[in-house]
């Protein structure tokens, strides 16, 4: 079996028995796959008690837990787990049933063949990145929270990361090339830019990452093109879901 849904932002809660009793019939060989702003690796520093908590108890389920990552993710710490094959695919292994699934990656899982690729721009960040050791950070920050506008500051709540690299997307095409550029599903945090027009208008603005997904949309077959970020549960077309609470039998 394989579930499938959206934002978590560190709260697990919809995986509880109560929320999510499907579980019950779920073995380690089946799987939740999570769109994005995963949340659960954020805080600074190391694994926090509460952090350490829910990464166990996820561990502890039934099935196996996959996440691609968002734009609300701290990089420094993903990118620090160790890096193994899996499943056809290189991951971030963050327990042994817990599992990032990185970007350009082809997965074999339950007989489907699934594309991956996390980040996304995040939109809320009006008054801008800060930087910590800027001389007027102080200055900046207490404007900003007068004002009440967005911020974020980077390596706390930001990272540039959440941007794809140019070898990330030079590896998903490579990686679609040698799948003969067909796949079951794909699962990505946003979504092509002509998608997002259809979901927010000209809310959302175009960028490296929702043009690339723009080329692999209609370059490349797939079944169903599974997202998150936009905090909503929509069918936008036949193909293209966004997933935000609700989670769905996809296997
Ligand atoms: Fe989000």
């Amino acid at each position: 079996m394989i579930y499938i849904t959206g934002d978590c932002h560190g709260n697990f809660k919809r995986f509880s028995k109560d929320v999510f009793p499907e579980q019950k019939e779920m073995t380690k060989e089946d799987y939740v796959i999570i769109c994005g702003d995963f949340g659960g690796i954020w805080d600074k520093g190391e694994e926090s008690r509460t952090e350490k908590w829910w990464l166990d108890w996820l561990a502890s389920k039934t099935f196996t837990t996959l996440f691609v990552d968002g734009n609300h993710e701290n990089f420094d710490r993903l990118y620090s787990y160790p890096m193994e094959a899996w499943h056809g695919g290189n991951a971030h292994k963050i327990r042994d049933s817990v599992v990032h699934l990185m970007r350009g990656q082809v997965f074999d899982i339950d007989g489907k063949k699934i594309f991956t690729f996390g980040g996304a721009s995040s939109h809320d960040i009006d008054g801008g990145i800060l930087e910590p050791d800027d001389p007027q950070y102080k200055k900046r920050k207490k404007e900003l929270d007068k004002g009440w506008l967005p911020y974020r500051i980077n390596h706390h709540s930001w990272w540039a990361q959440e941007l794809p690299s140019m070898e990330e997307m030079e590896e998903g095409l490579r990686n679609l090339a040698t799948n003969g550029k067909s796949v079951d599903y794909i699962v990505s945090h946003c979504c092509a830019s002509s998608t997002q027009v259809l979901l927010g208008g000209s809310t959302f603005k175009p960028d490296v990452l929702t043009d690339y997904f723009e080329e692999l949309r209609q370059k490349v077959r797939f079944k169903k093109w599974f997202f998150g970020h936009y905090h909503d549960n929509v069918d936008v077309s036949a193909e293209e879901i966004l997933l935000y609470e609700q989670i769905i039998r996809i296997s």
